[in-house]
């Protein structure tokens, strides 16, 4: 009998394996919450609520990220590094949907290529910390672990993890994508006339003139489509969203895995695309456990502590059919140590046979603490690793099908560099992550050009 070819494979259903089977494994991350009543009481209402999104829409993500894997297409992850729930407000939630929009043409019409949008939002409430308490002026307290878990103001009251935060992450999230849903069915109309794209910024780059000529290009191709078509492009295709957040905290993503009529198995539906963060990856963890039997597309972090070993061994637990889109690794190496890390993955990775989606974070890895305490990230430094990414990938035979970035299309202050050449003294001046620094709306469309000029010399 001929071999199946491995993407007919029939994806089985896991073996013992259940919403709750995580919680038999070592947990990493978890908010020590102090009344375990509460809890339940809360995890019975989450229970019960309705689901974020459909089990149709993650399999049709699913399709579009094993095109990501085959070079057909080129994945853009993108959003805060932690949403806030005062942050859930019309001008924030619109501006990072717009600059996603805007970077997704920019390389659409740089690449050719199809691209596939995913925020990180509409559930990006929870971080891992290093430490679990934090100590000021001989004061200890829990950490802040992100808005779904507790507040950030260092008290003791705001501190304590509240079981009922994870109903107001809940319904933060459905907001979020409920409005974000209306926007792209309203054909979001900012986006195909560049005089609304904010382009100031490109005077100060040396790429002024090039950058000029793309927007006037993308301009120019829009008006045609819509000419043809005789009507505005966000009625004539309407252009797919979709979410994605750290599946951090264990209890909150069980209460949203659900099943589904006519489909076996069960679909997280908080979110179409979780992903483990380096964190929770371990082999025998919680979170590995939990994700092995959701049929989500899930990503992972990979940090450059990874050996092709435990890279294979995740990969055969998460994904042992060899599902087309099934899988994403997400590498987050640091531009210092990627030349030396990613390399030996990618070989192991693919003399095994497999074609998960590789995607580049050229943010995590090159976070740094300056003088003055404050955390950032130099533009040229993230530049410098994603660009080390595609000839890394091109030199082992593989794709890098995607960036995941840190970014808001609010214009921060939180990264150095960029074409305004923002420096240490101008970070003070709109910092408002409380967690990981951000690219701004000016820093990421131009890094969508770099990759597009990356790309198109490579
Ligand atoms: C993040 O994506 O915000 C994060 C914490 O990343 P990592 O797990 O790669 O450190
Ligand atoms: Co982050």
């Amino acid at each position: 009998m001929k071999p199946i070819p491995c993407h007919l494979t029939p994806v089985r259903e896991p073996a013992s394996w259940s919403p709750a089977s995580w919680q038999e494994r070592p947990q990493r991350q978890q908010p020590a919450y102090e009344d375990a009543t509460e809890l339940s009481e809360v995890l019975e209402q989450l229970r019960e609520l309705p689901p974020l999104v459909t089990s149709w829409e993650i399999f049709s993500l699913k399709r579009l990220l094993a095109d990501a894997a085959d070079g057909k297409r080129f994945l853009l992850q993108g959003g805060d590094c932690a949403e806030t729930f005062d942050d859930c407000t019309s001008p924030l939630i619109s501006n990072r949907l717009k600059v996603m929009l805007q970077m997704s043409l920019v390389l659409v019409h740089g690449l050719q290529m199809p691209v596939v949008r995913v925020g990180r939002f509409a559930g990006q409430y929870a971080k891992p910390r290093s430490a679990d308490l934090e100590t000021r002026d001989g004061v200890s307290l829990p950490s802040y672990r992100g808005d779904l878990v507790n507040r950030c103001e260092f008290s003791a009251a705001a501190r304590r993890p509240d079981p009922r935060r994870l109903l107001t992450g809940h319904a933060r999230s459905a907001m979020t994508m409920n409005f974000v849903r209306a926007l792209i069915d309203g054909g979001f109309a900012d986006l195909h006339h560049p005089e609304y794209w904010d382009f100031a910024w490109v005077e100060h780059s040396p790429l002024q003139e090039e950058y000029r000529r793309t927007v006037e290009a993308i301009g120019a191709s829009l008006r045609f489509m819509e000419t043809l078509a005789g009507k505005s492009i966000g009625s004539y295709q309407r252009v797919d969203f979709y979410t994605s957040h750290e599946a951090l905290v264990l209890h909150y993503e069980q209460a949203l895995t659900r099943q589904v009529p006519r489909q076996w198995g069960w679909f997280n539906l908080s979110t179409h695309f979780p992903w483990i963060g380096m964190r929770t990856a371990q082999l025998d963890g919680a979170h590995v456990e939990y994700f092995r039997g959701i049929r989500n597309p899930v990503a992972v972090k990979v940090g450059p502590e990874v050996t092709p070993d435990q890279l294979l061994a995740l990969a055969d637990v998460l994904d042992p059919d060899r599902d087309p889109g099934r899988l994403t690794f997400i590498h987050r190496m640091g531009a210092a140590r990627i030349e030396a890390a990613l390399p030996p993955l990618l070989a192991a990775v693919r003399s095994a046979g497999r074609k998960p989606v590789w995607v580049c974070d050229p943010m995590h890895g090159n976070t740094e603490t300056l003088g003055s305490g404050i955390k950032t990230r130099r533009f040229s430094t993230v530049r410098d690793e994603l660009e080390r990414a595609f000839d890394i990938h091109a030199a082992a035979g593989t794709r890098l099908g995607g960036v995941h970035l840190e970014l808001t299309g609010e214009n921060v202050t939180e990264c150095l560099g960029g074409a305004r050449h923002l420096v240490e003294a101008d970070l003070s001046r709109a910092y408002k992550s409380t967690v990981d620094p951000r690219l701004n709306y000016e820093q990421s469309l131009e890094l969508a050009m770099l990759i597009v000029k990356k790309r198109g010399a490579g």
